[in-house]
């Protein structure tokens, strides 16, 4: 607060119609997230060039952020030229990881670019989620392969939309790769899991710059004895272990523990001791 980030000038201001919101997320429910942060951002818009003064201190963020001019630059002096972005708002469980892993098998390198801006209240915060990232990359991953930084911007959960908006910014960021898993920035179930390929697949000749890397939904096979997906694994969902994120987050807050199937021991750790004395302290 206080400081000047950058300036906008204004060359268009109009009132944004409220049915705009059946275009962009699909539904005119004030129960979407997005769509009660639409209806309540206060009736105005702004619109114009932005120039940006270049301190992101500023901005106090959680973790490293890099410009796009900055991670151009860092993957040109790595030498990686395929470049895949992934984009979260969760705590890393494994079929993240097991993304990040297939993806790192065929790229030269990752942009693990979670999202830091505001989120719903029931996400968990960015602190404790680049905390689980930050373990797993100490524990488990290649970190000279992976290039860690946040990304200031709010969630909408615009679902398919939410995914092409992804992954322009992420173009902008130098990617030549994103990667669009299963249900990619929904919320409850008003998209399909992968209507975001449908919509990203459609727009692949428009010029979209970037080529998306899509996933089916990953889950821990037990036959298998390793994550998976329909796309690799002939067993049938009899076999399957997948956790959604609200058992997750019940899990945590009532002290169960996360199986290590679903979620390396390092991070669920991590997890654990963020929920348990935060939740005497709110509610005692
Ligand atoms: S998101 O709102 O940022 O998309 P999240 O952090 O859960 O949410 O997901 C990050 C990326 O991983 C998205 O592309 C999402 O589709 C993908 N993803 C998450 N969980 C799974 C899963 N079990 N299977 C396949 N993809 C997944």
């Amino acid at each position: 607060a206080g400081s000047l980030l950058g300036t906008l000038q204004i060359e268009e201001r109009f009132a944004p119609p409220r049915d705009w919101t059946r275009e962009m997320f699909k539904t005119q429910e004030e129960a979407h997230p997005g769509v009660a942060a639409y209806l309540s951002a206060g009736g105005v818009a702004l619109a114009g060039p932005i120039e940006w003064m270049g301190d992101g201190s500023a901005l106090q963020l959680d973790g490293n952020w890099h410009t796009p001019i900055e991670t151009r630059a860092e993957f040109t002096r790595r030498g990686w030229r395929r470049i895949a972005g992934f984009q979260t708002r969760n705590p890393i469980h494994r079929a993240h990881e097991y993304v990040l892993r297939t993806t790192l098998e065929v790229t030269d390198g990752l942009l693990l670019h979670p999202l830091v801006g505001e989120t719903r209240p029931e996400d968990l915060p960015a602190d404790l989620r680049l905390r689980c990232y930050q373990v797993l990359l100490d524990n488990y991953l290649p970190s000279s392969r992976i290039l860690f930084s946040v990304l200031p911007a709010w969630m909408r959960y615009a679902g398919p939309r939410e995914a092409v908006l992804h992954a322009l910014v992420r173009k902008n960021f130098g990617c030549t790769h994103f990667i669009v898993g299963r249900d990619h920035a929904g919320v409850g179930n008003y998209y399909g899991p992968f209507d975001a390929h449908r919509l990203l697949e459609s727009l692949a000749g428009d010029g979209l710059g970037i080529q998306p890397l899509f996933f089916g939904e990953v889950y821990y096979c037990r036959r298998c004895g390793s994550l998976a997906s329909e796309r690799s694994c002939g067993h049938g969902p009899e076999e399957r272990l997948t956790l959604s994120g609200t058992e997750v987050r019940r899990r945590l807050r009532e002290g169960l523990p996360l199986p290590v199937e679903f979620t390396r021991p390092e991070v669920a750790a991590v997890l654990a001791e963020a929920f348990r004395p935060k939740k005497e302290v709110t509610h005692g």
